[in-house]
This record gives C-alpha cells, sequence and structure tokens, in this order.
C-alpha cells in the first residue's frame, strides 16, 4: 500500500521512517523538497520523492499531512480535488511557536483542532486525527515494542478510515486504541488527557472508558 507524507521534518519523517519499516510505501513532499530528499535517501526503495504536494498525493491510498498548524489550510486547498475518497491522516497541534520560540495556542479552549480541519476537508475525504499524541522521540522509541505493544490513540467519525487509520498504526508499529468521533480529539492533542502517554492496550482502554 502507498501513503503519502506531506511534511517530513520532526513528526513526519519520524512516521515516514516507522512506516517504511513497517512496509509502506511512501511518497514523499514538503516546502522545499530538499528535507523529502534526504528523508527519501535515508529510507531508500520505498520512499520516492514527488514532484510537489500535488504529485505526491496522485496514486496514495493515504494521506498523512504532518504540517505546522499555520500552514495546514492552505496544503489542504491546494491538494483538495485528490484527496476526495482517501484516507486523510492530521497529527497537528493547534499550536504556533514564534522567534523567540515560545508555543502558544492557536484556536479558543475547548474547540479541536480535529473539528477546524474537518470543516477545511472537501467532502469525500475520511480524516482520522493520529499519530500526533507522541512527540517524535517517544514516537520512534516506543515503536515495535514487546512483549505489550505500546497503544497510538485515534479519532475519527468515520468507520472506513478507522479501519484504514488502523492498518497504518500497526504498520508502524503500535496497538491502535479509538478514542471516539472527531468530537474527542481534543483529548489527543497538546494539553489533552491521552497526548504524550506510552501505555499499553488494557492501560489505554480504562483511560477511555474513565472519561
Ligand atoms: N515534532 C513532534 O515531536 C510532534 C509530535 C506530535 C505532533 N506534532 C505536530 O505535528 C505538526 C508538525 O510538527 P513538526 O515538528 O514535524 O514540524 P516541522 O519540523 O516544522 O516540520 C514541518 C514540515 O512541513 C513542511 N512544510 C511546510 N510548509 C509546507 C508546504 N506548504 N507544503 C509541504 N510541506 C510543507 C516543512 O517542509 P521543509 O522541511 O521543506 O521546511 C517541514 O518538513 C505540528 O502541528 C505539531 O504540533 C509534532
Amino acid at each position: 500500500m502507498t501513503t503519502a507524507i506531506i511534511g517530513t521534518g520532526g513528526i513526519g519523517s519520524v512516521i515516514a521512517r516507522r512506516l517504511a519499516s513497517g512496509g509502506e510505501a511512501l511518497r514523499l513532499s514538503s516546502a522545499d523538497t530538499e528535507s523529502a530528499r534526504t528523508l527519501a535517501a535515508q529510507i531508500g526503495r520505498a520512499a520516492v520523492v514527488a514532484a510537489g504536494n500535488r504529485d505526491a498525493v496522485q496514486g496514495a491510498g493515504a494521506v498523512v499531512l504532518a504540517l505546522r498548524f499555520a500552514v495546514l489550510k492552505g496544503v489542504i486547498d491546494e491538494i483538495a480535488d485528490p484527496l476526495t475518497d482517501k484516507l486523510v491522516v492530521v497529527p497537528s497541534n493547534p499550536l504556533t511557536i514564534d522567534a523567540q520560540g515560545n508555543v502558544s495556542r492557536v484556536l479558543p479552549k475547548g474547540q479541536s483542532s480535529g473539528k477546524v480541519v474537518a470543516g477545511w476537508l472537501p467532502t469525500g475525504a475520511r480524516l482520522a486525527m493520529a499519530f500526533g499524541t507522541l512527540p517524535a522521540d517517544h514516537f520512534e522509541s516506543a515503536s515495535n515494542r514487546s512483549p505489550e505493544p505500546a497503544v497510538l490513540f485515534y479519532a475519527t467519525d468515520d468507520d472506513r478510515a478507522g479501519e484504514e487509520v488502523e492498518r497504518l498504526i500497526r504498520t508502524a508499529g503500535f496497538e491502535p486504541v479509538k478514542a471516539g468521533g472527531i468530537e474527542q480529539s481534543g483529548r489527543l492533542e497538546v494539553g489533552g488527557d491521552l497526548h504524550g502517554l506510552v501505555v499499553g492496550p488494557a492501560q489505554a482502554q480504562s483511560l477511555i472508558g474513565a472519561a
């Protein structure tokens, strides 16, 4: 199966490496192409560099938008047509970082990026919020954990998207656990109760049930 990864920075590069090591074929794109090219060279034959964001999506069944929140809408608008009938996976937190490195939230308290992104997508795109719950270094170290796999939580309103994102999560070396519909996606984001946790399936289920 082929997945497009748009954005090959801190989290996109780790997602790409984990998916490729699980056997997924990748089409990569980034803002200036250089970071996508460097990452593709590290990954090897499983990854190809696309000619741009629209080209990355062509021929892929799923798209991971590993982008900062501020550029998400612009990229979605750029690739809207080819997104129709694809799984769209978004790990983005609703944060911005200023020149001094100060991080601040860009959405009002209580409004999740999942809810906002759902409103930006074209009809037919199947959204799953996933792959953004762990910092990149924890993501890398927790994948393929044994004997008990680590969990990645996800949120979606779409059953087919749920099946598709579960396959990707397993391919990346984690056990998928659904937190709920997109209205629950705030729990996955920075500040949410499910963010940053490296837990096994039983603990994950009890956290879901406890809410
Ligand atoms: N880093 C983490 O540990 C982590 C963990 C969980 C969730 N997240 C979330 O994931 C999102 C991305 O974070 P990050 O740390 O990976 O950011 P990042 O390191 O700044 O990477 C962003 C990537 O987006 C690319 N990009 C920017 N504009 C683009 C455009 N118009 N078209 C295509 N690609 C474009 C950049 O391309 P260039 O490389 O060419 O500049 C870069 O590869 C954020 O919302 C963050 O909250 C991050």
